[in-house]
């Protein structure tokens, strides 16, 4: 998929780049991000918006890779960008992101966070509960200033990946329960703040959805929310966001829709549902995260050992694992996994790839067929650009791998690989340990 090919070498070839070439300049692992791939999927969000006649923002929510060079790029794409952290703000605002169409998230943000943020003049606080609520009136009192804010509220509606389940009360640890009366007495309060603008409320029902049923739902959930809120106290929201979790293909059986049809379920609900609230329809935000990356990533691995158990299972050990991808340790997810450097080899064996963490819960894909694995070939695993490098950890001091933007036959560093002295900077000894006798 994207801009992915098999060569005449018989190599895999993204971005007009032979991964061969790629791990000779840049060494392994490597996170590959298709440039172009990327880039087409923020306008996919874009056109299908425009197609609706309806006001929007997109926001890549950009927890799923945060590095300054794709906040450039989302930039450039006309997104918005959603931050939960003082880091993703930084990140942003140090690679000159607009403030102005920043989004704030979290559920802790801490004071500091809060001050960071009115002094960049940010777009907009996703306000999550009324800690928060009184924290940033305070605030942005003391500041001398009003800030535009979104409640995160909870619509009772629960999506998992290939479900959708509708609970009156939801328990979870973000947002005012609609269900309970705490969405409308955060409403309530938060119009009477001096230094807060209300412009409307947010919601997330969940990530890799596959259907357009949970949004449909939370649309209607949030119409009747804003209908009571509308009547009862004459505030019409301006703003409706309804958060990031469109699905994408890691494997087959999955079965993503395209992004056309879930932002086209969204706001044709969105049409029917608010078309007699207020005066006008609310302007529409989403936060896609991993459909904007997800497919656009392949780490490429180097091969080195492997272990074969007669009549059980061969391991087949990579250099790296779960220190750059954590996903399958923590959510079970699969993978799709390719041999880049004899592409077109006929499938031979069934091996289980292995990280090299000193854990036996380091497995990256259990049960994969490849051509027979030597020391030395290719792996890459495919559809690695989300929650991957922004969630990969230095477990075991294991250096993160560098990243790379390809396109047109050029491959540009986005992040350098760390070195053995990022290892150990914020390390100290202090004197007196140092001083103790061995
Ligand atoms: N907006 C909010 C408020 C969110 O909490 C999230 C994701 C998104 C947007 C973006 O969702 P997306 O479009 O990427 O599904 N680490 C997990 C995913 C955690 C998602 C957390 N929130 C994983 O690797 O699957």
């Amino acid at each position: 998929h994207g801009t992915s090919t098999i060569n005449a070498k018989g190599h895999l070839e993204i971005g007009g780049c032979d991964v061969t070439d790629l791990k000779a300049k840049y060494g392994t692992p490597l996170y590959i991000v298709d440039e172009q791939l990327v880039r087409q999927r923020c306008r996919q969000y874009v056109e299908a918006f425009r197609a609706s006649g309806l006001k929007f923002q997109v926001a890549y929510a950009s927890k799923a890779f945060s590095v300054m060079a794709m906040c450039r790029l989302a930039e450039q794409e006309g997104m918005s960008l959603d931050v939960v952290s003082e880091g993703e703000l930084y990140t942003a605002l140090q690679a000159g992101f607009p403030a102005h169409r920043i989004h704030f998230h979290g559920n802790n943000k801490t004071p500091e966070e809060i001050q960071m943020a009115i002094d960049a003049e940010i777009g907009c606080f996703v306000v999550d509960n009324f800690v928060e609520l009184h924290l940033l009136q305070a605030i942005a009192a003391e500041n001398n200033r009003k800030v535009n804010i979104l409640l995160r509220v909870t619509p009772g509606v629960e999506a998992h990946t290939h479900e959708y389940i509708s609970t009156g009360q939801t328990d979870s640890k973000f947002g005012f329960d609609i269900g309970n009366g705490s969405a409308f007495e955060a409403v309530n309060i938060a119009a009477e703040q001096s230094n807060l603008n209300l412009l409307g409320v947010h919601s997330h029902i969940g990530s890799q959805i596959f259907e357009v049923e949970g949004f449909q739902l939370a649309v209607e959930r949030v119409a009747d929310f804003a209908r009571v809120i509308n009547n009862n106290l004459g505030i019409t929201f301006k703003v409706v966001n309804l958060g990031g979790g469109f699905g994408i293909r890691y494997v087959d059986g999955d079965t993503p829709l395209a992004v056309s049809d879930y932002i086209k379920a969204i706001t044709d609900a969105v049409k029917q549902h608010f078309a007699t609230i207020g005066k006008e329809l609310p302007e529409i935000w989403v936060e896609p995260g991993r459909s904007i990356v997800g497919d656009a990533g392949t780490t490429l691995y180097t091969v080195g050992t492997s272990k074969e158990i007669p009549g059980v299972r061969k391991y087949v050990a990579v250099d790296g694992g779960m220190t750059d991808n954590p996903r399958p340790a923590l959510y079970q997810s699969k993978y799709e996994a390719m041999l880049a450097n004899r592409a077109n080899d006929p499938a031979e064996e069934t091996v289980s790839i292995a990280g090299k963490c000193c854990e036996s819960g380091d497995m990256l894909i259990w049960d994969v067929e490849l051509p027979k694995v030597n020391t030395g070939d290719l792996l890459a695993v495919a559809c690695t650009g989300a929650y991957n490098y922004s969630m990969a950890s230095n477990y075991n001091r294991i250096r993160r791998p560098a990243v790379v933007f390809v396109k047109d036959g050029q491959s540009d560093l986005v992040v350098k690989r760390e070195s053995l002295q990022d290892i150990i900077a914020n390390d100290l000894i202090p004197e007196r340990i140092a001083k103790e006798p061995v």
